[in-house]
Parts: C-alpha cells; structure tokens; sequence
C-alpha cells in the first residue's frame, strides 16, 4: 500500500512555495504566500522570543548522531494556541514540521533529514508544572518539562514520577511519551506508556484535541491517547500531559555484583523477583569493557570493585524501610549457587549514586571511534543469553575483528547492543550483519526497536520486522491523521516519493 496522500504533496510543491511560486489559502487570516512570507508569519505568530533562525539553530539540528540537515526556523512557542497557529501556517504552506523536546534522542528522531525544507517545532519553552495532585496521584503538566523536573516535583509530594533514564536532565516528558521511553524502571513500573492517564495534541492541521482526563477506566471508545505515545511526533503535536504518579519509595540500596556464570542469569533474575517482589525496581547487565571506559574517561567516578569480569549486575531495590536484609539475602544466595563471585552493596547515597553513575556512562557511541552498527534489541528476558552468545558468534564469524558490546535492562528483556567492526569493513559487510542480526532478533520473537524508537536510523530495516497487513495498518493510521504527511516525515515511517 502507498502514502497516496503524502506523495501528493512532494517535495517539488514544498520547494514551490517556499520559493513563492504558489499562494496558499488564507481563510483564517494567515499570510502564507512564500517562503520569506512563511517566516514572517511565523515570526508573528510567535513573537521575538518565540524562534531561533536557521543561522542560529546548531543546537537544535545536532543530536547524539552529530550535526543534521538544516531547518528553515526553529519555532519555540510558549502555548498551545502558539502551537496551534503555528502548525496551521505550515499546513496552509506544505511545509513539514519536526516536533522536538530535549533532543536527546538516539535514533535521529527530532533532527531535519537530507534534502528537507522544515520547520522544527521545540517544546521546551512549554516547561510549566499545572498541577500535581498528591490525593489522586497524577501531575498535569506542559509538554516541555524536563523528566528531572516532574520527579523532583513529584517526590516534593511524596510520590514517583517513574520514567527515568541518564538523559533525565535534557529528555522532556512531551519527548519521554512520543517515544514511549523505557529507562531504568520499567520493571518495576512499566514503559512510559502505563504512566500516561491523558494529553492535549495539535493535530496536522492545527486544531486542537483536549484529552486532559485523568480517569483509571474510560472505555467510551477508541483509546486515541495510546495513537500518540510512540507516535514519535508523525501524527500530532504532544502539548500537555496527565501523568499517573507512584507512592514515593524512600529507602533505596543497590547491589553491583560480578556475574561470573552467564548461563545462570535468568535464574539470578528469577530470584531476585522471587526475593524482592515489589521492591525490586531495576535489575540491569553492564559490560566489563563498558565500565573499565567508563572509569577511565570519568575520573568522578570511583571503581566499586577490584574484581575484574566480563558482566557485571546493578540491581535496586526500595521500599518504606530498609531493603537491606533481602539484598544481602540475594547477594549470599546468588553467591552460594556459584552465580556471583564477588557485590558491593550501597551504604551511602553516594555510593549508590556512584554506581548508576557507571551505569549511566555505558553509552557505546561515545568509546569506539568506529562505525557503529546498532539494535536497541527487546528479546522475551528468558532468551537474553541466548540472544548474546548467538549474536557474539555471528558476528564474529562474518567479521573477527569487530567489538559486540551489550548493556541493558535484564528486568524487561531490553539489551543495547552494538558492533563495531573495523574501520576497513565495507558497507555490504555492515548489511549483512544488520540481516543475520535482525533475523536472530526476530527469530526469537523480539524486537530490534525497544525503546529508543524507530526514527530515520531504524525506519528502513523496521519495516522488514513488520507484515505487510501490519504496515498497511501504520500508514492508514498515518494517512488518516495527517494526509498531507507533514508531521516529521521520513521518521518511524518509510518515505514514498
Ligand atoms: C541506556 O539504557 O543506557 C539508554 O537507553 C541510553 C542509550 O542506550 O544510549
Ligand atoms: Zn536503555
């Protein structure tokens, strides 16, 4: 099936009325009639704070993956009726807009790719905090709130806001939901999808959806909402949030151990639920090669133990009193079956902080000075080791010379994994280890888009992981929402020209 409706509005029209060669429509009263009238209306609408110029937007098209194609204007608005006005100019012009937040995604998600005209939308000056509601446990908030923003206010209300990764000072939570983040919780609290009660989005052409409910049961039709989490900005503009919040968990310890039997690794998990029920909250696998960079690169950050490995374990547990006798009941059980050779256990808040601080710098874009071949795999957590022996040997086999690096979330079956073969290594040998790989993810029923998103870096080998009939579905979706496939085009989506 093709995007009928978006191959309508090609990239030549776009050209044509960014050049001013087309007037488009002004029944609102929107000047839109070129390019520079485009800009100009833009600028009105927005007022002096309210955009960044493309000379100017360095920031806003650089992200992890290094500096993108340009934009023609950043847009900043500080309100959804900003936002509203905003897109409809562009819908009226034909021109594409990328939505972004934090721009700390790692899929090239909220940049411009080659070859567009786009307008990029920033949220972050949409950073207030309406309301938290301690009795009802909910926050409603605008979309350009940092992640660490709402936790810190949600705590000052003894309760959790739950998502909760390294970038948690730069990701917003418009960003954190149209990408459906996962993080380091999700084990214990779900994906950032459980957490969202309701939102308020602009749609493509500009008008507006209030969704603010807060309600647990609303079965009066389709959950519209769950179209827009992960929707990675193609079908609408994420402005405001009702989130769900937690009871706040006061006492946390955490557990670093070295793993010296991988093949006993689902067990270890299986008794770490078994001992920690509620309060096991993260459960996580590091590389040894990721944490003697990290420590090298780092030097804030201190070594936890002396004792070498390939894998290690970070594992949390909290509650309302100490956790500490059912993490050393862990740690000796784990010990005394042979799964584990050596732990440290936090005793400060510092020291836990130092080992999430390691967690947090296993990063592999920022050690190998290589290409980096990526999956941001999701496997069912009973095939991890399987998943990571096999890829190992794969990859080897078709290129000796190639690093496999592995970090992720046990608890939720999430594995970060890379290659990185060496420099002199073809392209056609970087497919052909994208084929075998994804091919041993999908075998076993996985995933290799979990939780980073699909973006434009997995937008091509996404679509072999989905039917025809399941596609189809997507880009009917996409077409009813936004016919003129002006809403991040060329992310999560393929691109039909
Ligand atoms: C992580 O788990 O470390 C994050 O998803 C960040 C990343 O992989 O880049
Ligand atoms: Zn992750």
């Amino acid at each position: 099936m093709n995007n009928d409706h978006a191959k309508n509005i090609d990239i030549e029209t776009i050209k044509s009325v960014l050049e001013g060669k087309s007037a488009a429509s002004d029944e609102d009263g929107i000047e839109v009639h070129s390019r520079p009238g485009l800009l100009d209306t833009l600028k009105t609408i927005l007022g002096p704070n309210g955009w960044v110029s493309s000379t100017e937007s360095d920031s806003y098209i650089t992200d992890i993956t290094g500096l993108g194609a340009p934009c023609i204007i950043v847009a900043r608005p500080d309100s959804t009726e900003q936002v509203a006005q905003t897109v409809k100019a562009c819908a009226k012009a034909g021109v594409a807009i990328v939505p972004q937040g934090g721009n700390s995604n790692v899929c090239k998600m909220a940049v411009p790719l080659d070859g567009q005209d786009v307008v990029i939308m920033s949220l972050m000056r949409m950073n207030k905090i309406i309301h938290i509601d301690a009795s009802a446990s909910t926050a409603s908030v605008e979309a350009g709130v940092l992640m660490q923003t709402l936790q810190e206010a949600a705590i000052a209300n003894d309760r959790i806001f739950a998502p909760d990764w390294g970038a948690r000072g730069t990701a917003s939570v418009g960003g954190a939901v149209a990408t459906n983040g996962g993080g380091l919780n999700v084990l214990r609290y779900g994906t950032t999808r459980e957490q969202v009660l309701g939102m308020e989005v602009v749609l493509p052409d500009g008008s507006v959806w209030n969704g603010m409910r807060s309600l647990i049961k609303d079965n009066s039709g389709y959950d519209l909402k769950h179209l827009f989490i992960g929707s990675e900005g193609t079908l609408g503009i994420i402005t405001k949030l009702v989130f769900k919040l937690h009871p706040h968990q006061p006492v946390t310890q955490s557990m670093m151990a070295v793993l010296s039997e991988m093949s006993r690794l689902t067990d270890f998990f299986s008794m770490a639920k078994n001992i920690g029920g509620e309060h096991l909250i993260a459960f996580e696998l590091l590389p040894g090669l990721g944490v003697e960079k990290a420590l090298a690169r780092y030097p804030d950050l201190q070594r936890p133990l002396e004792t070498r490995s390939e894998w290690y374990l970070l594992v949390r547990f909290a509650g309302q009193s100490s956790v500490e006798e059912s993490l050393m009941q862990l740690f000796e059980r784990g010990f005394n079956k042979g799964i584990l050779s050596d732990a440290i256990l936090s005793k400060s808040i510092a020291q836990e902080q130092n080992l999430w601080g390691i967690r947090e710098q296993m990063i592999p874009h920022q050690y190998f000075e290589r290409t980096m071949l990526k999956w941001d795999v999701s496997v069912p957590t009973n095939r991890i080791i399987d998943f990571l022996s096999q890829a190992k040997e794969a990859i080897l086999a078709i290129e000796p010379g190639a690093i496999c690096y592995a970090v992720g979330h046990v608890g939720d079956g999430n594995i970060h994994y890379s290659a990185f073969p060496p420099d002199s290594v073809s392209t056609d040998i970087h497919q052909q280890v994208y084929d075998v790989i994804d091919e041993l993810i999908w075998n076993m029923g996985g995933s290799i888009v979990a939780e980073h998103g699909v973006g434009s870096v997995f937008v091509d080998r996404m679509r072999n992981q989905k039917s025809d009939i399941e596609y189809a579905m997507m880009q009917t979706v996409k077409n009813s929402f936004d016919p003129q496939g002006i809403m991040n085009p060329g992310k999560l989506l393929q691109q039909h020209h």
